[in-house]
């Protein structure tokens, strides 16, 4: 039987199919178009070259890309856990009656999150129910989402659902208390607590893909109708963000992430 090649024709929907690790290797190359919109039209070497990589890293890439899926013993594409899809499957109605984007970001959270897991040997046991039910208390109150008390609110009930969820799918009793308990602080910098985050990897590598959101693809628009800023203005706010220097990123994997959706952004500027 024919193996199938890729190579610069290949459109990035169909490398996923020919080599189920290619999502990592476009990723360490800084290609996070696997899961954006244009997967299905843009060729591999066309995402290349609007991402500024030249002859030769193409060609690099391509080889890696072929390679590496001769080795099968290697890396095998983590699918996601089944009990995170169980959890995800009762926190989706919360979801619904919450804030509009937050199916969209939890959903691009999870795979991120799978990745800096895999990466920096993060324990995903944690991290991955946090990520998935950190905002699910948005869906029960009011409206308005930039209010202090609200803020402290949502961090109270999201509590509240997340431990009723996490026992409804039999998850370990210890792994609930800590969960429960990240979801009770996870935006405790708002009232001025940046030490939590330094202390604990898990509430760190969070805190960082929650802030990451807003330079992605899709947040990066929304936010910039609820902040009323243009690309540029946007741009800005991240750069010059609080975050940064409170909360500086707490591994190298979540820092690549977000200066790739930075430069992807800047670069769309330039179109
Ligand atoms: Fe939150
Ligand atoms: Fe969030």
């Amino acid at each position: 039987m024919k193996t199938k090649k890729i190579t610069g024709k290949t459109k990035f929907d169909k490398i996923m199919e020919i080599n189920p690790d290619a999502g990592m290797i476009l990723f360490e190359h800084g290609l996070h178009c696997v899961g954006c919109g244009m997967a299905s039209v843009e060729t591999l070497e066309q995402g290349c070259i609007a991402h500024g990589m030249g002859k030769k890293e193409i060609k690099e890439l391509i080889d890696k890309l072929n390679k590496k899926k001769k080795n099968k013993t290697v890396n095998e594409k983590k699918p996601i856990k089944k009990i995170y899809l169980k959890i995800w499957k009762l926190a989706k109605p919360y979801y619904e009656k919450g804030r509009p984007m937050d199916i969209d970001h939890i959903k691009w959270m999870i795979q991120d999150a799978l990745i800096v897991c895999q990466k920096e040997k993060i324990d995903d046991s944690l991290l991955l129910p946090l990520v998935i039910l950190h905002d699910v208390g948005y869906g029960v109150g009011e409206k308005v989402y930039f209010n202090k008390d609200l803020k402290h609110k949502h961090m109270k009930i999201g509590a509240k659902i997340a431990k009723k969820i996490l026992k409804k799918v039999k998850y370990p009793k210890e792994k609930i208390k800590k969960i429960v308990y990240y979801i009770s602080v996870h935006d405790n910098w708002i009232f001025g607590d940046n030490e939590i985050y330094k202390k604990d990897i898990i509430l760190g590598t969070f805190t960082d893909l929650d802030y990451i959101w807003m330079a992605t693809p899709k947040g990066f628009p929304i936010f910039m109708k609820i902040l009323n800023k243009n690309s540029k203005e946007m741009l800005e706010y991240l750069w010059t963000n609080e975050k940064l220097k409170n909360r500086s990123f707490v591994t190298k994997t979540t820092k690549k992430i977000y200066n790739n959706y930075v430069r992807d952004r800047k670069e769309e500027m330039k179109k």
